[in-house]
């Protein structure tokens, strides 16, 4: 009875799996409550280990989105609990594995007391391809998220069907559907060889098993990257639907969703917004390199001081684990323009009129956000799928410069960095960038909105699992 209730209800039962990282859980839980929001029952699943990290671990999304976990064999810290990252992933692998076929089943149980409703799709981060294995093993549908842009996946596709030699030997390298890209403008794991097996690994596997999936699901959107997504999409059942930004900074159809909704850190609400407040139109940069990487001490250093010389106000997001690395001496008391913070609500900040350009490492989610609310970028990569979003900003969307490292010193300079924030804040070319940014968060608005790019492939994929839920 309890269960034809919730059956009638729900169109369909999707287990949505992130894998632990702020960046990679933020487009997924956005893309569950566009599911919920069309009457799909979501089931949203990390590991306990990083729920454990959040803030704000109880469910505060909506009441068609429970929470559950899965263990990756290091409830009690994570991957920072193992003595390296190829370990911690091996044991991730056969742990996750288990748990998921053990979550699967008591979901569809009449002992599990809130959610005996069987699962019919499961939705799984694309890092974590035996996700897919497991949903088939139980005879349910599988959905490859990608939480980084076609641009990269297919990079990587490539490196998997070693279409794309290691260690790179060519000058320059020409792949479908992409921009020709330089050796430093793919991900840092293919130019610096070596550098981080076990995520080398992770992001070339996740194409193992792509023909068993049902769909491929892509944070991004069609008018963003049209023509790798058509390439991509004779080889894969691949839906964009992105941006998986919360609805009120978009087309606001989704009412309430103004944040992500969990988060590893305190944002400084009050601080950050009290400060931006009393702040001239457009006269702030932003600075941040997102959850996970780090500068070295030298770069804090140049950048610091590129900011301080710069005499524009700025707000930089410096990590609680970074901070020792800020430089010593009177840089601290002497910040008359400057505020730091260990971590900041950055849609609120982004979308704050004080706020003129954003220093950014460009993780996807970044980026996507400074697009979404038109923000003029200065892409600053680090590492990862950075490096290729960063030639996208520039010269493909023309939505941003970018940093150039100094050869001899292996640093970006403070000169450089005053020079850029000039360009973007003070020069016509900054203007025009300004007026594309503008034109990319039309587009991006559009997408998701009633009818858009998206929206239309969020329906067709709501359609098809609730007719297959109602087959069954
Ligand atoms: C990681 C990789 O670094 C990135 O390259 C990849 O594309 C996704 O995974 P991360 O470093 O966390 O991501 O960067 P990003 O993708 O930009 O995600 C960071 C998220 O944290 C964003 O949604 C951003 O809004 C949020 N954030 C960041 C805050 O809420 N407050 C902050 O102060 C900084």
């Amino acid at each position: 009875m309890g269960e034809k209730m919730i059956k009638t209800k729900h169109v369909a039962h999707c287990l949505v799996l992130a894998y632990p990282g702020q960046g990679h859980i933020n487009p997924m839980i956005q893309f569950s409550k566009r599911l919920s929001h069309k009457g799909i029952k979501i089931t949203l699943v990390t590991t306990l280990s990083f729920w454990n990290q959040t803030n704000n671990n109880d469910n505060n999304f909506s009441p068609a989105i429970e929470l559950e976990s899965i263990s990756d064999g290091y409830d009690d810290g994570g991957h920072l609990a193992a003595a390296t990252l190829e370990i911690y992933k091996d044991t991730f692998w056969k742990v996750g594995r288990q748990t998921l076929s053990n979550l699967i089943r008591k979901l569809g149980s009449s002992s599990c007391n809130y959610n005996n409703v069987p699962v019919d799709c499961v939705v799984y981060d694309a890092f974590m391809p035996w996700a897919l294995d497991v949903a088939k093993e139980f005879g349910i549908l599988g959905a490859a998220f990608f939480t980084q842009p076609c641009a990269v996946n297919n990079v990587y596709f490539h490196v998997h069907k070693k279409l794309i030699e290691l260690p790179l030997s060519e000058s320059e390298y020409s792949l479908p559907g992409l921009v020709k890209l330089l050796p430093q403008e793919l991900p840092s794991f293919l130019y610096e060889y070596g550098s981080y097996p076990g995520y080398f690994d992770i992001v070339t596997d996740q194409f193992s098993n792509i023909h068993k999936a049902d769909w491929v699901l892509a944070n991004t959107f069609d008018e963003l990257e049209q023509e790798v997504i058509e390439w991509l999409s004779k080889i894969w059942p691949l839906k964009t639907i992105g941006p998986c930004v919360p609805s009120m900074y978009l087309d606001k159809r989704l009412q309430h969703d103004k944040d992500y909704g969990i988060s590893i850190h305190n944002q400084n609400i009050d601080a950050c917004i009290e400060w931006l407040n009393d702040k001239p139109k457009g006269s702030v940069v932003y600075v941040s390199f997102g959850s996970m990487a780090g500068l070295s001490e030298k770069q804090t250093e140049e950048l610091a001081y590129g900011l301080k010389n710069s005499n524009y106000y700025f707000m930089w997001v410096v990590r609680a684990s970074e901070q020792n690395k800020l430089p010593k001496g009177t840089f601290l008391d002497t910040l008359e323009k400057g505020l730091i913070v260990t971590w900041c609500p950055q849609l609120q900040v982004l979308t704050h009129d004080a706020v003129g350009c954003f220093i950014s490492h460009c993780g996807w989610n970044s980026t996507l956000e400074a697009l979404s609310l038109g923000v003029p970028m200065i892409a600053m990569p680090l590492w990862t799928d950075q490096t290729i979003n960063a030639k996208y900003i520039k010269d493909v969307w023309n939505m941003g410069l970018k940093v150039v490292v100094d050869e001899v010193e292996g640093v970006v300079k403070r000169e450089t960095i005053g020079n850029c924030i000039k360009e973007i804040m003070e020069s016509e070319k900054g203007n025009g960038i300004k007026e594309n940014a503008i034109k990319w968060k039309n587009l991006a608005k559009d997408s998701v909105d009633e009818g858009g790019s998206s929206d239309k492939n969020i329906e067709e994929f709501v359609a098809k699992l609730a007719h297959y839920a109602a087959a069954k």
